[in-house]
């Protein structure tokens, strides 16, 4: 946090800097205002609305995992659609996104039971119920995208389901928006 706090000072200071040699110079001016949007954009720290969840260390590692294991079976999916095998992409969906595969355990709202077992249990007593919420909207998602996958004959129109897979990745978009970890 600390770290965070000097960096934003840091670059603060650096743009205050900035702005005092570039003085009343319209094009100057003009030229400065670019480059502290370009800085801007290169900080989106600076900027973060996201809310901060607070995982112990395990649990964050175990959650990053899962994140990169979704960013892996959507490009699966997407290799398999575009060998027009829709079969393929629907069991990677199902196995690895949908409301059935393992990582949807924390996100169903029974999960804090400890019904779908004790890491489940603890990811969802550390994270915000309306966070769960957005992981189940993008299970079902997933759920809903293999199903359409699965309808798709040899040569068949790959719309439906392409339309579906991109509400997954919206759904994805959605809690990436809204949360972060640190
Ligand atoms: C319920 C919330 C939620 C959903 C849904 C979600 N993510 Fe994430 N994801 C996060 C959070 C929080 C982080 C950490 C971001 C940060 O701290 O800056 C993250 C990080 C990641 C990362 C970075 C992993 C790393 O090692 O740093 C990837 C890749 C990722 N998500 C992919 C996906 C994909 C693909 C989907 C959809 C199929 C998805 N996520 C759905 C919350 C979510």
């Amino acid at each position: 946090m600390i770290r965070k706090f000097l960096f934003a000072a840091a670059c603060g200071l650096s743009l205050f800097a900035v702005a005092a040699i570039a003085g009343n110079d319209d094009d100057d001016t003009e030229h400065m205002k670019h480059m502290n949007m370009e800085h801007m954009k290169m900080s989106p720290k600076m900027s973060d609305t996201r809310q901060e969840v607070d995982l112990p260390s395990p649990m964050r590692t175990h959650m990053l995992s899962h994140m990169r294991g979704h960013a892996e079976a959507i490009a699966e999916i997407l290799a398999a659609l575009a060998k027009g095998d829709g079969a393929a992409a629907a069991k990677i969906a199902d196995a690895r996104l949908s409301m059935a595969s393992p990582g949807a355990a924390a996100c169903k709202p029974n999960a804090k039971s400890g019904e779908f077992g004790e890491m489940p249990a603890m990811m969802a007593s550390h994270m915000p119920d309306e966070m769960r919420a957005l992981g189940l909207t993008m299970h079902e998602q997933a759920s809903k995208f293999a199903q359409e996958a699965a309808k798709i004959g040899p040569g068949g129109d790959m719309r439906p389901a392409l339309a579906e897979l991109s509400q997954v990745v919206q759904a994805c978009n959605a809690c990436h928006a809204a949360y972060r970890l640190d």
